[in-house]
């Protein structure tokens, strides 16, 4: 398939697991990507699959919880390839922590990296997309093609989890401000919407190090197997190719929803 063919992508937190699958999907299907990570060296490596595979993406460093390095990352999407058409807000990270454990730092911190990312971003793409579709509007009476933007909640903000105040009121956060935006931005062609991945195999499910701040307790990964119907957890490749089709033009008339990619987790559907 070549749905993607002469579109433009930003993907965040693209320098592993769920960020750099839906990279290489959407590479695969013909989009130009920037690879956006806070990491140098995983983004990098990103873009060498990429190029590997004969496609095209540049990596760009950039803390989004900072608004002017959001402004940075969409002004080298526009450098590079011209315009922006894609943004896939899939930034994001964990500090789990029984609530009446919780400190102000853990939550912040969670907040910023999962919501305030997605809400610079996705702000600073305003007058590439937004702006761009107004022309198109004036110019011609509809909008060349649907602009798509793509946001990552969790099936824990559908089902609440322990341990997880703050990453429930980021990604519960995000179902609602997916519904809002989708609203606002679909006049200009622009559809909204989101996943919620379930038990995915990434940094953030490995059975978790001593030290690291990443990761769960093995004997959850052994709980999850028993409560996803299709008895297995998730590869970023299932998250992917979801977020494929929610960029592509197969779900033009698809907006303002939050799609559960869970293998059918009981709760969570
Ligand atoms: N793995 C799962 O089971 C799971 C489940 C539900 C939701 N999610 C969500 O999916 C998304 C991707 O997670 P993953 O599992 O691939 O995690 P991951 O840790 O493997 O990858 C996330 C990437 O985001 C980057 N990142 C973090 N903060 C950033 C920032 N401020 N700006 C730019 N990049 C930043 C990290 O450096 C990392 O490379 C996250 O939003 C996560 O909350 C994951």
């Amino acid at each position: 398939m070549n749905r993607l063919y002469d579109r433009v992508a930003i993907v965040t937190g693209a320098g592993r697991g769920i960020g750099r699958a839906t990279v290489l999907r959407l590479v695969s299907e013909g989009a130009s990507v920037v690879v956006n990570d806070i990491d140098l060296e995983p983004a990098e490596e990103t873009v060498a699959l990429v190029t590997e595979a004969g496609g095209r993406a540049l990596a760009c460093v950039a803390n989004t919880v900072d608004a002017v390095e959001a402004d940075r990352l969409v002004a080298t999407a526009i450098e590079a390839y011209g315009k922006l058409d894609i943004l896939v807000n899939n930034a994001g990270t964990t500090r789990d922590k029984m609530f009446h454990k919780l400190d102000d730092e853990a939550f912040d911190l969670v907040m910023d990296a999962n919501l305030k990312t997605g809400f610079h971003t996705t702000r600073a793409a305003m007058p590439a997309m937004r702006e761009q579709a107004k022309r198109e509007i004036a110019a011609k009476g509809a909008v060349a093609y649907n602009r798509k933007i793509v946001f990552t909640s969790s099936v824990a903000a559908l089902m609440g989890n322990p341990g997880q105040f703050n990453y429930t009121a980021a990604k519960g956060g995000i179902i609602a401000i997916t519904k809002t935006l989708a609203r606002e931005l679909g006049p200009f062609g622009i559809n909204v919407n989101a996943v919620a991945p379930g038990f995915i195999e990434t940094r953030l499910t490995a059975a978790r190090q001593a030290g690291s701040g990443y990761g769960i307790p093995e004997e959850m990964r052994q709980m999850a197997k028993a409560i996803i119907s299709l008895g297995r957890l998730g590869l970023p490749e299932d998250i992917a190719n979801v977020t494929a089709f929610l960029v592509s033009s197969d779900s033009d008339f698809v907006s303002g929803v939050t799609i559960p990619v869970t293998g059918g987790q009981l709760g969570g559907m």
